[in-house]
């Protein structure tokens, strides 16, 4: 009786770590500075890049840069260009390089009018939901052809979300264009 309570006790104890531990990504900064060199000839020197699609991640959560790395390099996202590069990343190298890309100033834009439909993007994508839900990515001065390029991936099936693929398909090629020049544009 006393060995299973205490033994109880010892799993609960485990559980609660083990969630705590999967839920912080303790990314080193330094670590995964060093390791960015070879990223900097598309994201640029301070993570903000000049290519109109390669995105900017500097100021990014570091729970989305994570994902999406893990994404690119599990499958689950494909690049022609990122997927290479992130193929032989380990759980620990992804942990450190989004530490290190979320540390840097985040691009801002120069401002946009805000079309009708992006009330119902903006109850997720703004300042306070993005920093409530680490998930759900910053949009904000990120380049316009690199968000019009994603949301055609969402709504024709080559990158899938459950939250972002339903939003996308209804939208038509006019809507993604003013979506994306609002965002870039904040
Ligand atoms: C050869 C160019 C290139 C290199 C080098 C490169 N990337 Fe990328 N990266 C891209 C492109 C292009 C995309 C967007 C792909 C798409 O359209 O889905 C991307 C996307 C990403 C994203 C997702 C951003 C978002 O907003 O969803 C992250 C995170 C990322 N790269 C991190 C890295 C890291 C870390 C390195 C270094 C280990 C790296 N990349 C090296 C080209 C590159
Ligand atoms: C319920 C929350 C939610 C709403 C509402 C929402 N999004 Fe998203 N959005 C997300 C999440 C979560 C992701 C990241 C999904 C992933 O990991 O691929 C995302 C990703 C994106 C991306 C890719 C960003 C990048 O860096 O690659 C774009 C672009 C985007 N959303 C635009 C929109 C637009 C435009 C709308 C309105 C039509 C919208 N979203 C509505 C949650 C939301």
């Amino acid at each position: 009786m006393k060995i299973g309570m205490q033994s109880l006790l010892t799993m609960t104890f485990w559980a609660f770590w083990s969630l705590t531990a999967s839920l912080a990504h303790a990314g080193d900064v330094a670590a995964g500075r060093a390791q960015s060199i070879p990223c900097l000839a598309c994201h640029g020197a301070e993570g903000i890049s000049d290519h109109y699609l390669w995105p900017n991640i500097a100021g990014q959560s570091e729970r989305y840069l994570v994902k999406q790395m893990r994404d690119f390099r599990d499958g689950a996202r494909d690049d022609p260009w990122m997927s290479p590069m992130a193929r032989n990343l380990s759980d620990r190298e992804t942990d450190d390089l989004a530490a290190y890309f979320s540390s840097l100033p985040a691009a801002a834009g120069e401002g946009a009018a805000q079309p009708k439909k992006a009330k119902t993007c903006v109850a997720c994508h703004n300042a306070q939901m993005t920093a409530a839900n680490s998930l759900w990515p910053k949009l904000a001065g990120q380049h316009k052809r690199y968000l019009v390029k994603q949301l055609l991936d969402y709504r024709a099936g080559r990158r899938a979300d459950p939250t972002m693929t339903p939003l996308a398909k209804p939208l038509s090629d006019q809507d993604v264009e003013e979506l994306a020049a609002y965002f870039a544009g904040q």
